[in-house]
């Protein structure tokens, strides 16, 4: 006798890694999103895809560049990663807040100087998976992965590298997660300590 029980469709005890993806605007400026319908897949190499809904700035930049940058969140970085998934890149004054950037040393996109491990990503195939609201799925070459100098060849073992980088997940239930269990809000209160007031962007509702 199974225990199983069928619900209506979702993930919500599914926990989702965060990155933060950077693209340039028409203007030559960053603009940042937050995202978590992230994974990997296989060319001849590691690969990755990404989920994006229709009417985002980031969606609009990636088609327009053909390249981004996804940056690993982590505790120190997770309240401007909020805002960065609060606030809509189609607001001019998104981008006003302070933000260490800075170049991508393969491709042309602004990677945020903070996050420890950063992907520069350029798009091999577009997918839709919604023509009417614009879903895509961008299947990416990862073309350079940037790591803070003292990752590499650390003699530290794993679980103490990744209790100090203090990576952020999520779960369909709109909350964040330390590495080591912790509840560390609700989507959009984090973002608050960045601009007070801050409400959800229109794209981010879409
Ligand atoms: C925790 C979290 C995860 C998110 N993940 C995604 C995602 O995987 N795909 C997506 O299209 N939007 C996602 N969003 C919404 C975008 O971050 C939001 O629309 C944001 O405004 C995008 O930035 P942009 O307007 O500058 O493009 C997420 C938001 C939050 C708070």
């Amino acid at each position: 006798m199974s225990n199983k029980v069928s619900v209506p469709v979702n993930n919500d005890l599914c926990p989702q890694t965060l990155f933060t993806y950077g693209t340039f605007r028409e203007d030559g400026q960053p603009n940042f999103g937050l995202f978590c319908w992230f994974s990997y897949c296989w060319f001849d190499d590691l690969g990755v895809m990404c989920a994006i809904g229709g009417h985002k700035q980031t969606q609009d930049r990636i088609r327009a560049t053909g390249v981004f940058s996804a940056n690993l969140v982590t505790e120190s970085t997770l309240a401007l990663a909020d805002y960065f998934g609060t606030a809509d890149g189609h607001d001019a004054d998104k981008m006003t807040v302070p933000c260490r950037w800075e170049r991508g040393q393969v491709l042309d996109v602004p990677v945020l100087s903070d996050c420890p491990f950063a992907f520069e990503l350029e798009v091999e195939r577009t997918i839709s998976t919604n023509d009417e609201e614009g879903d895509t799925v961008f299947l990416c070459r990862i073309r350079n992965v940037l790591k803070d100098a003292e990752l590499v060849d650390s003699d530290l073992p794993v679980e103490e590298i990744m209790r100090r980088l203090g990576v952020v997940s999520t779960t369909g239930t709109c909350d964040y997660w330390a590495w080591d269990g912790r509840h560390l809000g609700k989507w959009h209160e984090p973002a608050q300590q960045i601009r007070p007031g801050v409400q959800v962007g229109k794209a981010a509702q879409q």
